[in-house]
Parts: C-alpha cells; sequence; structure tokens
C-alpha cells in the first residue's frame, strides 16, 4: 500500500503516511496563469493499493476535479486499487430535492468517483450517512464518526463541561460526546427556512448559568447556527462557552464574530487545514482505522 496526496490535503497525507510508515508516491502538481491544475504521477502505482487522500472544501470545484482526474489516473496507470480518503465530502447537503428541479449533486459526484475507477470511498462526518451510503451500490463506502475518537482526546480536559447540540440532527453526536466525557447533553431546536437560509432557534428549558458550556456541531459554514446557539446561551451568562466542530467551513470573520460574542475557544479538527484555529489531528484516528481495515 502506498499514498498520494491530493493537492488540498499534502500536509495531512504526510502525516497518516508517516503513522502507518507508507511512503508517498512521488508527485508533481502545479498551477497553471489560469489557475488550472497539472498533475502528474511520477513513479509506478501498477498493481498496488493506493490511499487517495484530497479533502473537498473551498474551492470545492477544483479539489473535486483534481480527486476525479488523480483517481482516473492512478487506475489508468495501473494501480489495483484506489481507496480514496475524503475527510470533508462536500456536496453531501445536496442529497435531497427540497424543492422541485434542484440538482442531487451528492449523487452525481459520488457516481462521478466510481466511474473514475475509485474502489473506496472514506469520509468523515457526512451529512446524511443513509443518503452516503445508499448513493451507488457498487462502490465501497465507509463514514467514521470522529466523535468517538476525539471524545477520548479531550476527556481529561472537558468532564466538567454540558454538551449542547444546535438542533435535532446533532442528537447522536452530542449523546456520544457527552457519553466519552462522562456529563450531560442538551439540544436546541432549530429551524431553517430553505429559500431564505433563515435559522430560527429555541434554548431548551435549562439555566446556563455559571456552567461551563461546550456548544457542538458536525459543521460550521455561514455560522449563523453557532452564532444563535451561542447568543442564546451568553445571555445566561455560562462560565465559559466553547465551540467544538469537525468541519470548519466558515471564513476568518465568522470566528472573530464569535469569539467577539464571547465564544472563549473554537476547536476543531483538520479535515480541513486551517492555521488560525485550534485543530485536533485526525491522522492517528484515520491511521488507525487502515490499520485495522486494510493492513
Ligand atoms: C445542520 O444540519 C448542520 O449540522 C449545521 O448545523 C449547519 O450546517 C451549520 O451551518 P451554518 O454554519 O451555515 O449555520
Amino acid at each position: 500500500m502506498k499514498i498520494i496526496p491530493g493537492p488540498a490535503s499534502v500536509e495531512l497525507a504526510e502525516k497518516i503516511a508517516e503513522e502507518l510508515n507508507l511512503s508517498v508516491v512521488k508527485h508533481s502538481y502545479k498551477h497553471f496563469y489560469d489557475n488550472e491544475t497539472y498533475l502528474r504521477v511520477d513513479e509506478s502505482v501498477k498493481n498496488e493499493t493506493i490511499l487517495l487522500i484530497q479533502s473537498t472544501h473551498f474551492p470545492q470545484e477544483k479539489h473535486w476535479i483534481e480527486l476525479l482526474i488523480l483517481c482516473s489516473t492512478l487506475k489508468d496507470l495501473g494501480a489495483a486499487e484506489v481507496i480514496s480518503i475524503i475527510p470533508y465530502l462536500s456536496y453531501a447537503r445536496a442529497d435531497k430535492r427540497k424543492i422541485e428541479g434542484e440538482a442531487l449533486s451528492h449523487q452525481i459526484l459520488i457516481t462521478l468517483l466510481e466511474k473514475s475507477g475509485c474502489d473506496s470511498i472514506i469520509t468523515m462526518n457526512v451529512h446524511n450517512p443513509e443518503a452516503f451510503y445508499s448513493s451507488s451500490k457498487s462502490i465501497e463506502k465507509i463514514n467514521i464518526n470522529l466523535f468517538h475518537y476525539i471524545g477520548e482526546e479531550l476527556k481529561s480536559k472537558y468532564n466538567n463541561f454540558v454538551v449542547v447540540g444546535p438542533d435535532k440532527g446533532a442528537e447522536e453526536d452530542v449523546k456520544t460526546l457527552a457519553k466519552l466525557l462522562e456529563t450531560e447533553y442538551l439540544l436546541f431546536e432549530k429551524e431553517r427556512d430553505a429559500l431564505t437560509n433563515e435559522v430560527k432557534m429555541q434554548a431548551p428549558d435549562y439555566s446556563f448559568e455559571n456552567k461551563n458550556v461546550l456548544l457542538v456541531d458536525d459543521i460550521i459554514t455561514s455560522g449563523g447556527t453557532a452564532k444563535l446557539a451561542s447568543k442564546l446561551i451568553l445571555e445566561q451568562k455560562p462560565r465559559t462557552l466553547q465551540f467544538l466542530c469537525i468541519h470548519a467551513l466558515s471564513k476568518d470573520e465568522v470566528y472573530a464574530d464569535l469569539k467577539n460574542m464571547g465564544v472563549e475557544k473554537i476547536i476543531s479538527t483538520n479535515t480541513i487545514p486551517n492555521k488560525q484555529l485550534e485543530q485536533l489531528d485526525i491522522a492517528p484516528y484515520i491511521a488507525k482505522y487502515i490499520k485495522e481495515k486494510f493492513l
């Protein structure tokens, strides 16, 4: 087995290679003047099993194209098997038609990966696991819930925190985390307008006064959810409020807004690299999973 990093996940892929003691396939990437990516595999991959690591955060389309081109090229060069590790799988929220005529982009992209020769997809905390698993039958799909792993890591620091999810969809995650941290969890009720994207929220019947609160979500994008939940919690004067998510997709000003509101710390994982945030390294967890399943 060998590893090849996609241009979006070079640092993470190198860490995973180190953890697994696997060699990194020699490769050359560059950007042309018009920003197209040039990709070249510089050693034989014939009959090899290749772990291709590429997250698909902003610019999503560019990262997807790179992933598809790399996967296809590896197969074309004779790789026996390509396992695509996609720490953040973008477009997963476009999994159903809320309005007639909407594109089912999630299914379309999984089908494209399948057509490019990808044998297995491993992703983390995908938006809707059910839609992911039913998106294409002939490709192996694995969704890793990173909360199981990071919960163990956070145990010593967060055992006197109450864990809060911003909506019912977060229940499984906050429950998992609260169990690992040996604490209680609470949920907000959230509604989002499909057309305007406006978020409305109702706080649980609980007093956050003087409590250590860990607000948890799988993903932060516009920050609307985290900001509104934070506002409602901060109004009740908690001792501290921290925010934890797996995929941090927001622009820097969103994190700055949260900090200015009074959120003491923002923690994410490095499924999407971000030097401004405190990031939990997922490389050891991915390596552990690969070791148990494939080696
Ligand atoms: C929603 O179901 C998700 O779990 C997140 O709460 C949501 O996607 C966060 O998005 P935003 O930061 O735009 O509110």
